[in-house]
């Protein structure tokens, strides 16, 4: 099947294949040793299929390492057998391959499918769980498909995986241990601090983890179950019930049993009965991902019922029955040439990696956020150092660690700003996020031009070359002083005529009547946007009440958590004499229909 996305990798000759062979197999036993591999995915499947192109053409010169005739790992001396071998799974990358594959498996089976298995391929690594009466004694990798390495110190440590199943049965239960970004980057962070080199991705953080054996500390990775298989001492009615069972009974009995599968998840796995709706759950999958808390790098499609796999049966390395629905890489490995520190509208100082353009599944990528400081240190980075980059949907691109393996110690330290890179002012640093100490007064014409956006004060004819000459001529300090403009003021401006500054006047006399919740979005409170504004000017009524609300009165309103609440009432104090002063420039404080809530009084003869 070809790949519509990455085209192969060209191989002229037999050298240059048997290269190809070389680098490919190092990549993937690097990968597999510890999650270093140098190749992102997609590189990686160039170069495979470049390799198979080739073979076609030369069937007899294939070499007997060639990544494309066995799983990639290989097994080594004292692995652990499977009872059943571990396959992998055959790919296709279009709707037009999807379909061919159905029919062919219509053929073999002597019927149509009537009912396929939807799930995700989760990007982690397979693993077999052995339970004997109930207990998880055995965790063994997949290995070369046949023979497994004992990974049985991480019991314990895999969220999803119980040591015990809610009854006392002797099952196999096969599945992937994957980290989720949250598990990720913490799993990054505490091995930078034992002194670690951090792990490239996910992926790879839990193939390390996995393996790890004499670690002063323990991470956390997370298991979802796809298969559930008897064991040859499983009680032989069980074996036989659970041979006769559907892909999607199987899983619900192994959710039974309390282990975690997709079920829990947004992309929970469906059954279907037809190829058109087959494809339309590739396509939800597909635009959920982005938002997914883990790794999935396709859909995996199954024959559900038992028979219909029975009669498909297996090759040596891939089921028939199954087949992986292959989605566009999301990584890929670039460069980190330079941190940008930009300020926004509320002070803000962030950072911004400025990397080697790459191209993501269509996108040339050329920055990716940071977050903050913290996140720098965090991840190690160093400019000069090759990052593995995440861009999945219209989500911001972003660093998910540095490839460690290909550091050469030409690399730079980042160096962080001592002052505001704007304005020159101290930076508040007593928070993850840095601020400039003069808030939203260093980035003035950002913070106004916010201010009278559309969704917000909606001042017509207050564009961002109007704002720039107010800010630089002196007129205006702050939000406030725009409305206390003059006429005069105004005509004194270049290219300003009369009839632009009366429409200019009329547009701030229209903004002084904007309801409250307009008002709040225009100062620009961090955590409150068009929608949240208005939820906080409903509930309070009154931009007094909004100001005498403390955390916990804030958290009143639907949306505000903990979290949020603290720093929305630190900000609205912090902006006390802007407010004031609005006020006095005669800006309304009222949302129009909103009554203000009742306060709770103290009823003095109750003192219980
Ligand atoms: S079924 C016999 N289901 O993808 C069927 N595999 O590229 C084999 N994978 O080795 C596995 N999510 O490690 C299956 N929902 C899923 C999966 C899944 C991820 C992995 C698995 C497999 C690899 C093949």
């Amino acid at each position: 099947m070809t790949d519509m996305t990455t085209p192969a990798a060209v191989i002229v000759d037999a050298t240059a294949y048997a290269q190809a062979v070389e680098d490919a197999v190092k990549a993937s036993a690097a990968y597999y040793a510890d999650g270093t591999s140098p190749l992102d995915d997609e590189t990686y499947d160039r170069f495979v299929r470049g390799i198979a192109a080739w073979e076609a053409d030369h069937p007899d010169e294939v070499l007997p390492d060639s990544p494309t005739g066995k799983v990639a790992g290989g097994s080594v001396e004292g692995d652990v057998p499977h009872t059943v071998a571990m396959l992998s799974l055959d790919n296709v990358f279009s709707p037009e391959e999807f379909t061919a594959w159905t029919s062919s498996l219509a053929r073999r089976i002597g019927h149509d499918v009537a009912c396929f298995s939807v799930e995700p391929k989760l990007d982690g690594l397979a693993i077999a769980a052995r339970y004997t009466r109930g207990h998880l004694d055995r965790l063994i990798t997949r290995g070369d498909g046949t023979a497994g390495e004992d990974v049985s110190h991480a019991i314990g440590t895999i969220e999803g995986l119980p040591r015990e199943l809610a009854e006392p049965v002797t099952v196999e239960v096969r599945g992937e241990v994957l980290m989720t970004t949250a598990q990720f980057e913490h799993a990054n962070e505490v091995r930078t601090v034992h002194g670690g080199q951090p792990f490239a991705n996910p992926r790879g953080a839990a193939a390390g983890t996995l393996r790890a054996r004499e670690r002063a500390y323990t991470v956390p990775m997370t298991f979802f179950g796809y298969g559930l298989l008897p064991r040859p001492d499983t009680e032989p009615e069980l074996a036989g019930r659970l041979g006769e069972l559907a892909h999607s009974d199987l899983m619900a009995r192994a959710v039974g049993l309390g282990v975690n599968t997709t079920a829990t998840t947004a992309v929970p796995g469906i059954t279907v009965a037809t190829v058109d709706q087959v494809l339309a759950r590739v396509q939800e999958i597909a635009v959920l991902r982005a938002e997914l808390p883990f790794g999935i790098d396709g859909i995996v499609i199954k024959a559900d019922r038992a028979a219909d796999q029975q009669a498909a049966g297996s090759g040596s390395r891939a089921p028939r029955w199954a087949i992986a629905y292959k989605l566009p890489a999301v990584e890929k490995i670039t460069r980190l040439l330079q941190v940008e520190w930009n300020v926004g509208r509320t002070g803000i100082i962030a950072p911004r990696a400025v990397l080697e353009p790459v191209t993501i599944d269509g996108a040339t990528i050329t920055y990716a956020t940071l977050h903050n400081p913290a996140d720098i240190t965090r991840r190690d980075l160093r400019l000069g150092d090759h990052v593995m980059v995440h861009r999945a949907g219209d989500v911001i691109p972003r660093i998910e660690a540095p490839v460690a393996s290909l550091r050469t110690g030409e690399e730079q330290a980042i160096v962080f700003p001592e002052v505001c890179p704007r304005c020159g002012s101290a930076i508040d640093t007593s928070e993850q996020r840095w601020r400039c100490t003069n808030g939203r007064n260093c980035h003035l014409v950002a913070a106004l031009s916010y201010a009278a956006g559309r969704d917000q004060l909606d001042i017509e004819g207050l564009g961002h070359t109007r704002v720039v000459q107010l800010v630089e001529t002196g007129l205006v300090a702050d939000l406030a002083d725009l409305f206390t403009l003059t006429r005069d003021q105004l005509l004194g401006l270049e290219r300003m005529g009369a009839t632009s500054t009366d429409n200019l006047l009329a547009a701030l006399g229209t903004a002084k009547d904007q309801p409250l919740s307009r008002v709040l979005c225009a100062l620009g409170v961090r955590g409150t946007g068009r929608s949240m504004s208005r939820r906080i000017a409903r509930y309070f009524a009154t931009m007094d009440h909004v100001r005498a609300a403390d955390a916990e009165t804030m958290q009143q309103v639907e949306g505000i958590g903990p979290e949020k609440a603290p720093s929305i009432v630190a900000e609205l104090a912090e902006l006390t004499p802007l407010i004031d002063k609005l006020a006095t420039a005669g800006v309304n404080m009222t949302e129009p229909g909103a009554t203000p809530p009742a306060v709770a009084t103290t009823d003095a003869a109750d003192d219980c």
